[in-house]
């Protein structure tokens, strides 16, 4: 029998209620701050992750799913989507005016990562991407928007940890100071460490190897390196945010796995469930839009993953509160096409309604409507049909009342209210 292919599963019942209720939080929050969605594809070509992640990124260097179409173009399955949003408000041509550009997204990505709890090869982000933004309000703005959606699904227990990891400009001083430090304890690194130094050596403070965590004790920071608008930056945006009480730490080795970052590097971290751990990640890209061929813009964003955070909500809040629709049971073929007359004025109504089709008896088709936890079980047979009446079922009671056909769509408006 097949199977679902190694990293990605079948999203359906009480986890996928989840996912709806967050993912409803969320539009709610983006469409207060006045963010519009946007859809990009999943496939891009594969020049557009290149030039944005980066090669030097594990995210590029490992885990892309890329590949040859049979037109012999090299697309990739997106592993992320700041880069095709980037991509498409080019090609849109939505940065022709200096007006803010507010956009969200929520879809499906790909990364051949190692399995383990939450983390899958087809996994969800929930994402915000702000253009034409270069102030420390505008990232506040943006913050504030997250931190607000997470508490309203319940999270208490959260931390930003941020830095700064400066411009183009102020990382060559860094990476000289870094490289020189690096070389007093090289034999301490590992080897992925060793081609970093030289591709990248921001990358080496986002190791996951302990061993090279312990031998970056005492390693120069960036902070020391900025320029003095970047100080500045990074200073306003701590006091805003101890302003408006959101908890926050500094953590100068918080880089991000992906090389477009500029200035601000963010990562909230949850210990709704003891241990703390990250739930999400992002930051500044001032030099991104300009990298794939558009203008220069400053940008910033964030992205979630919506699989984790799933996984947390069962944790916090076991299964997502759901209420079963009543069920509509006729019996017999005059009694059944009647039903459906009936269930579509209540349909009609916005009222939500099973029906019974199935031609089922009494005993089964109650035995069902208990099995799904209906509340009521409507119940039309001939003897109802001809007093034009229904009759209605507490299933949780165990009471009967009777109801005339007239009357059916307020009174289950009423008993749903
Ligand atoms: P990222 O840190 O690579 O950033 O991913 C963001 C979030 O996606 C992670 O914190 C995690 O919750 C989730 N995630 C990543 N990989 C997996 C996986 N294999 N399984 C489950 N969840 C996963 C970005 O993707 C950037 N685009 C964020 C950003 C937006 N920066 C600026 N704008």
């Amino acid at each position: 029998m097949a199977q679902s292919v190694k990293g990605t599963r079948d999203l359906f019942g009480n986890e996928l209620e989840w996912f709806q209720r967050i993912e409803d939080t969320a539009r709610r929050a983006f469409h207060r701050h006045g963010y519009s969605e946007i859809r990009t594809p999943i496939l891009e070509e594969i020049e557009v992750f290149k030039r944005s992640v980066g090669e030097s990124s594990d995210i590029v260097h490992k885990e892309m799913y890329d590949f040859k179409d049979k037109g012999d173009r090299h697309v990739a399955m997106r592993p992320e989507n700041t880069a095709g949003v980037v991509r498409a408000v080019i090609q849109h041509q939505m940065l022709a005016t200096s007006d803010p550009q507010l956009l969200y997204y929520i879809g499906p990505m790909f990364r051949y990562e190692r399995m383990q709890a939450g983390r899958y090869r087809q996994f969800w982000q929930i994402g915000a991407e702000s253009f034409q933004v270069s102030t420390p309000e505008s990232e506040a703005e943006s913050l504030v928007m997250l931190y607000d959606f997470l508490k309203e699904l319940g999270l208490t227990q959260l931390t930003f940890s941020i830095n700064s990891v400066g411009t183009p400009e102020c990382r060559p001083a860094f990476h000289e100071a870094f490289r020189a430090f690096f070389k007093t304890r090289e034999e301490q690194f590992c080897a992925d460490c060793h081609r970093r130094i030289a591709e990248n050596p921001l990358r080496v403070l986002d190791c996951k190897n302990e061993r090279c965590q312990a031998a970056l004790e005492g390693h120069p920071v960036l902070v020391d390196y900025l320029d003095e608008a970047s100080r500045a930056h990074h200073e306003r945006l701590k006091e805003i945010l101890g302003a408006l009480g959101i908890p926050f730490v500094e953590n100068p080795r918080l880089v991000r796995g992906l090389d477009y970052y500029t200035r601000t590097a963010f990562e909230v971290l949850s210990s709704d469930l003891g241990a703390q751990s990250a739930l999400l990640g992002g930051g500044r890209y001032d030099g991104l839009v300009k990298q794939l061929g558009g203008p220069q813009v400053a940008a910033f964003g964030w992205s979630i993953g919506l699989d984790r955070l799933a996984m947390l909500m069962q944790q916090l809040h076991g299964n997502a509160p759901r209420k079963p629709a009543p069920i509509l049971i006729p019996l017999g073929a005059s009694a059944t096409l009647k039903a459906i007359q009936l269930a579509r004025a209540c349909w009609a109504q916005g009222l939500d309604l099973v029906l019974e089709t199935r031609g089922a008896n009494l005993k089964k088709a109650l035995t069902t409507a208990n099995r799904v936890g209906a509340p009521l079980a409507l119940i039309l047979g001939d003897g109802e049909l001809e007093q034009g009446v229904v009759a209605v079922k507490d299933l949780a009671a165990g009471t009967q009342e009777t109801w005339n056909l007239a009357e059916v769509p307020a009174k289950l408006s009423a008993t749903r209210a």
